[in-house]
């Protein structure tokens, strides 16, 4: 058994639930699934009610965070469709970056007015990144305020060739942007719709097989840097009802659905790592503390049982499907903190990796 160390492990797209949403999923249920999925760190997204949009919603996030996590996290701000750009300074000394989005999804923090987007651009401080939801012919209207402002941009969760040609495009042109994919854009496709059900409804949603083949060339040549889970965990309830809510679990599935890529051939063992560590924390500016790392064996194959996931509603859309890559042991700052079948952390252990206490850089 040869076992893969990957150093501190980040998913800089999380959508934890807790507070108004506890109903679905907690800060200690996700943050466990997140260090049983091997990682170290997670970003969580400001959609989650209360909206990450002002001070009292940061400092209710940031406190319950404080007290329930298991794992390290940071927390993006939200730009809001109201203009709350005069809060920018006060809270980009604690959060990991701004979130925008651009097109409609889960949550009311849509921004459709290029005139506010171009504010939000403005006020937005430099050095810290701003991560979009931007789908399709948004693209290129994000990409007009990337290249006047030159504020680092992260496109997440593109699924389209068309997509794709737009940002290599960018790259080539030496825009500061960044790129995340999601395993279910990998693995999954419209075809599997009927199959799915509500289960298979995400923004952005399933496309076609030309789709998911472009965003593989972009994996393996290097355009996109990060695989990032989109961890969005909504009830069966909620995913069974007539108006099946957006989103899918996924922090306790990528790293297995990497090593599938890795068992085909698709992957090398180096592209991983940079694509579930080195690129996330570059990108974040984060450094992992001395003893942190994750310890994975690529070879140890297994079928997905929604019944052995930590995340709390208990369900995947990878459900049934052979992956490869069973994490044995994570480590932060020295500590064992998962040991392959237990969560060893107690809640608050983990710290906010921007600003504050223990703060990365
Ligand atoms: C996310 C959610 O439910 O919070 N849903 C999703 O389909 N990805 C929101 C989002 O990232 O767009
Ligand atoms: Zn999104
Ligand atoms: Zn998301």
């Amino acid at each position: 058994m040869t076992l893969l160390t990957i150093p501190g492990m980040v998913d800089p797209h999380v959508h934890l639930r807790g507070l108004d949403w506890s109903h679905k999923a907690t800060f200690a249920s996700e943050t466990a699934a997140a260090l049983a999925g091997g990682y170290w760190a997670v970003l969580d997204m400001p959609n989650t009610p209360p909206p990450t949009i002002d001070r009292p919603a940061l400092a209710r996030k940031l406190a319950a965070l404080g007290e329930e996590a298991v794992c390290d996290w940071g927390v993006y701000f939200g730009a809001s469709q109201a203009d709350n750009t005069a809060e920018f300074a006060a809270v980009s000394g604690t959060v990991c970056g701004l979130k925008i989005y651009n097109n409609a999804t889960t949550g009311t923090l849509l921004v459709e007015d290029q005139a506010l987007r171009e504010r939000i651009y403005a006020a937005w401080p430099a050095g810290r990144v701003i991560a979009v939801h931007a789908e399709g012919e948004t693209i290129p209207r994000i990409l007009e305020l990337v290249r006047r402002t030159g504020k680092h941009t992260h496109f997440c969760h593109v699924s389209t060739a068309e997509e794709i040609g737009y940002l290599r495009a960018a790259r080539a042109e030496g825009l500061p942007i960044s790129i995340g994919v999601t395993p279910h854009h990998l693995y999954l496709t419209e075809d599997d719709l009927p199959r799915l059900g509500g289960f298979g409804w995400m923004k952005p949603e399933l496309k076609t097989r030309m789709d998911v083949e472009a965003l593989w060339a972009a994996v393996a040549d290097g355009l996109v840097d990060v695989i990032e889970s989109d961890h969005a965990p909504h009830t069966v309830a909620e995913k069974t009802a007539p108006q099946p809510a957006f989103g899918v679990p996924g922090l306790e599935t990528t790293l297995p659905l990497l090593g599938l890529a890795v068992h085909e051939g698709r992957l090398s063992e180096a592209r991983l790592v940079e694509l579930v560590a080195l690129n996330p924390q570059r990108i974040f500016g984060l450094h992992p503390p001395e003893g942190t790392y994750t310890r994975v064996d690529l070879a140890d194959s297994f079928v997905i049982i929604p019944a052995n996931l930590r995340t709390a509603p208990g369900w995947s859309p990878f459900a049934g499907m052979r992956v490869y890559g069973r994490v044995r042991e994570v480590w932060i700052r020295g500590r064992l903190v998962f040991d392959g079948t237990q969560v060893l952390a107690e809640p608050g252990s983990g710290r906010n990796l921007f600003g504050g206490e223990g703060a990365a850089g």
